[in-house]
């Protein structure tokens, strides 16, 4: 029987009846898992058997994380890692070799610019930035050289959507992945491998933790990719076939990276899938309202919403994303001056980074998460120095409006 998303989330079983019956799933806070023979620990090792050995390669709290993320979204199977740059890590160096390119947009977070230009780069592997709202520009950019085309489904924080399932077509036909962070917007109506996603990454740091307890990263393989087209993964698909991500990944490549996901982390994350679907709805409706508020007043030069009908990007938001388009919006001051004047004066909301906090938090990119990039470095990714991004969280939006106001004037 198909389920709706939380009764879905709440009622997934464990995969082996707890010892005391605990109805939540324990925290199996432990490093190793014992045997008792040593033919037992040989089939654990060489994978004949399902046993954990090891908590950096699997643990049954993060097991049971995954499980429940992997029914949810129908991945064939889901890895989680210790924070959203793990994950999008894990997935570069998984598909990527020296002599390789990655087709992307130069609108990405800071972090996932920074990781493919200063941290890959002198590893042998090219970036090539191009327009993704312009699926021909992304075909003349893919080449057999080409191990992914990456994307963020929203891009943080220009809030540019791509067409994905345009996108799909190029990357079907020149057998490349599509590779998407759907940080922005997550699995509940939004279905990446309806729209042609190959592998999806999340932040779980984000929606998922339940009000930011913790930091997570998730990694979802749809199996819709033929990996005997992947250069670097030709040979598993030999022997996998459409497990061939998802082996190299569970026996090379995370385990060997070491950012698995903590048994305690996933718990927390494990409680917070059970209420994303509550808080996600509540934080875009309050981010839809206030944003539509904050046009009326006469300090603020332009609000972007992708939820709003006047947003270039709002018709293709629709109908990727449905009415619930998320808490993330952006707005512009006069200048960076004014930004930091109208920052100060906030009394309600948080002046903190990370998105998806029950609390309302609020930023200004260009000096802090672009802060430390060069000039050049940030006019190369569009950072504007007199755009504030704003997280909305679980507070009236009559308050939050009420501590705009008063921060204008
Ligand atoms: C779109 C996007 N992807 C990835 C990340 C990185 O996630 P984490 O902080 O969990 O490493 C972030 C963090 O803000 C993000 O906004």
């Amino acid at each position: 029987m198909k389920k709706d998303f939380t009764t879905g989330i709440i009622q997934t079983g464990f995969s082996k009846k707890d010892a005391y019956n605990a109805l939540q799933m324990p925290v199996y806070a432990n490093a190793a898992f014992e045997f008792e023979t040593a033919e037992q620990m040989a089939d654990a090792f060489q994978g004949r058997s399902a046993e954990h050995t090891y908590s950096r390669i699997t643990n049954p709290t993060v097991d049971y994380f995954e499980q429940r993320v992997r029914q949810i979204t129908g991945g064939m199977s889901v890895t989680a890692l210790n924070s959203g740059m793990a994950a999008i890590t894990n997935v570069i160096i998984e598909l990527a070799y020296a002599g390789a390119n990655i087709v992307t947009s130069s609108h990405l977070f800071g972090n996932t610019w920074s990781l493919l230009n200063t941290t890959l780069a002198p590893f042998g592997l090219e970036t090539r930035f191009c327009d993704l709202t312009n699926p021909e520009e992304v075909a003349a950019n893919v080449d057999e050289n080409t191990c992914a085309i990456f994307l963020e489904i929203v891009t943080n924080p220009h809030l540019e959507v791509a067409d994905l399932k345009a996108l799909s077509a190029v990357a079907k036909s020149k057998n490349v992945p599509l590779v998407a962070d759907t940080t922005i917007i997550p699995f509940i109506d939004f279905h990446a491998k309806e729209l042609g996603v190959d592998i999806e990454i999340v932040s779980s740091t984000k929606y998922i933790s339940g009000g930011a307890t913790s930091i997570g990263g998730l990694v979802i393989d749809y199996g819709t990719f033929n990996w005997k087209h992947s250069k670097k993964l030709a040979d598993a698909a030999k022997q996998f076939g459409p497990m061939a991500f998802t082996a190299k990944m569970r026996k090379e490549i995370h385990r060997n990276l070491g950012a698995y996901m903590s048994p305690q982390t996933a718990q927390l994350q494990t409680l917070g899938l059970e209420t994303v679907e509550l808080r996600f709805r509540q934080a875009s409706n309050s981010a839809k309202e206030l944003a539509k508020r904050m046009k009326s007043l006469s300090g603020i030069k332009q609000v972007y919403h992708i939820g709003l009908e006047d947003h270039p990007f709002y018709a293709i938001s629709k109908e990727q994303f449905g009415e619930y388009t998320g808490a993330m919006f952006t707005f512009a001051l006069e200048s960076q001056a004014a930004c930091f004047e109208f920052l100060n004066k906030l009394k309600l909301i948080r002046r903190a980074t990370n998105l998806f906090d029950n609390r309302t938090l609020i930023i200004h990119p260009a000096s802090t998460i672009y802060g430390t990039f060069t000039q050049d470095q940030r006019d190369a990714m569009d950072i504007d120095d007199r755009l504030i991004r704003i997280s909305i969280g679980l507070e009236s939006v009559n308050d939050l409006f009420a501590d705009i106001e008063q921060a204008l004037v």
